[in-house]
């Protein structure tokens, strides 16, 4: 029986300093003593990016694994008492109720996992955004796993030839769909190019017998919104994803990141951004809180431990990618409370905004076709 080893990579915001700019450091050592006092973990390394405090962590025990859940509800409950005493901004914010119960998907954090069996070398990289939402992994998800123009193993390298297939979730149906690339491309895109509704949850390798293979993608898709029936903030989402030897490159996979695409979240969770690719020390959002920031943190996995991070964004390569998405900022911040710039009024049911308008119902009379 081949080692089974788990990536669990969980996070909340549980307050922000100040505002909804960073974790504090004190919410990030709490966080590393709850873990290192477990003996469940094989390894684990404790971040964030922005206000967004990410448990990245190795076990034996398979994914939705009550016991993990466990600890990292734990970990989040003992930071906001942290984050209260502090007073932070948020305190507590994503954990949507008191207790823990079974599963910590739907109570607020966001969760990606893969129980992978460990290769002779496992490069993996962590992604972790702030002020966006789990459909903003969607563009490059796609680029990286199945556009040539990003990805070049996809045309010389045999073992990819075949292509990966996609397993989408509709998050308002909660329905979900597989769809085996590159034969269903375009009907794909009808989908994912939707990203507030349609989500990658995960990508696999094309097996031989054209069905399922190994697990390259696993990402988080919990809406908070969704979950709590009320607008409680965007949910930052998490992306755990395989590297090399029959999965994209390293290279190929930053390479998803070289030109800021717009994503829903920014300011208010309201505002369209640019998501800015960001070493983790400049993921310090506050310009109109933002804009969107991603980070990459690389591990090779040895034996079940955490080799890492290499800070993966943090390369002057990156520097136009920063650059472009701080013009694109620039030009988008001219339009104020227009949309595109901000959120399409579906997008932003749990704000204020439907009070205002039952406010003025009277008001709003018919259109005389005649006058
Ligand atoms: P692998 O086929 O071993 O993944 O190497 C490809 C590569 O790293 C080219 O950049
Ligand atoms: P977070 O979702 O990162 O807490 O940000 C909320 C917000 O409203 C920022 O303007
Ligand atoms: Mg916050
Ligand atoms: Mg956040």
């Amino acid at each position: 029986m081949p080692e089974q080893i788990t990536l669990s990579v969980i996070k909340a915001d549980v307050g922000g300093h100040v505002g909804h700019t960073v974790v504090h450091p004190d919410l990030l050592e709490c966080a590393y003593e709850e873990l290192a006092d477990s003996d469940l973990l094989e390894d684990f390394y404790v971040t964030y990016v922005g206000d967004d405090l990410e448990l990245i962590m190795t076990h034996r025990r398979g994914t939705d694994d009550e016991a993990i859940h466990q600890l990292a509800w734990n970990a989040f409950a003992a930071a906001t008492e942290v984050a209260k005493e502090l007073k932070l901004y948020g305190a507590g914010q994503d954990l949507l109720t008191d207790a823990f119960s079974g599963n910590i998907k739907g109570l607020g954090p966001g969760v990606a996992e893969m129980q992978i069996v460990e290769r002779p070398s496992e490069p993996v990289i962590v992604l972790m955004a702030d002020k966006t939402e789990p459909g903003a992994w969607n563009l490059p998800l796609y680029k990286i796993f199945a556009d040539p123009f990003n990805t070049a193993g996809l045309v010389v390298d045999p073992s990819m030839h075949d292509g990966f297939i996609f397993e989408v979730y509709d998050l308002i149906e909660g329905k979900k769909i597989d769809f085996s690339m590159p034969e269903d491309l375009y009907d794909m895109l009808v989908f994912i190019g939707a990203p507030a509704r349609f989500v990658i949850n995960s990508i696999c390798r094309k097996g031989p017998d054209g069905g399922k293979g190994d697990i390259a993608v696993a990402a988080s898709t919990q809406r908070l919104s969704l979950a709590a029936g009320r607008y409680v903030g965007k949910d930052d989402p998490v992306c755990i994803v395989r590297c090399q030897s029959g999965f994209p490159a390293v290279g190929e996979v930053l390479e998803g990141f070289a030109h800021p695409h717009l994503v829903g979240g920014w300011m208010r969770g309201s505002h369209n951004g640019p998501l800015m690719p960001v070493s983790n020390e400049d993921s310090r959002p506050t310009r109109f809180d933002g804009p969107p920031r991603v980070i990459a943190l690389g591990f090779q996995l040895a034996h079940g431990q955490l080799v890492g991070p290499q800070d993966m964004f943090d390369d002057i390569a990156f520097d136009e990618a920063r650059r472009e998405a701080n013009q694109v900022a620039n030009y988008l911040r001219t339009m104020g409370p227009f949309e595109p710039h901000r959120l399409p009024l579906d997008e932003m049911e749990y704000t204020p905004l439907p009070q205002v308008v039952e406010k003025l119902s009277d008001r709003f009379v018919p259109i005389d076709e005649d006058a």
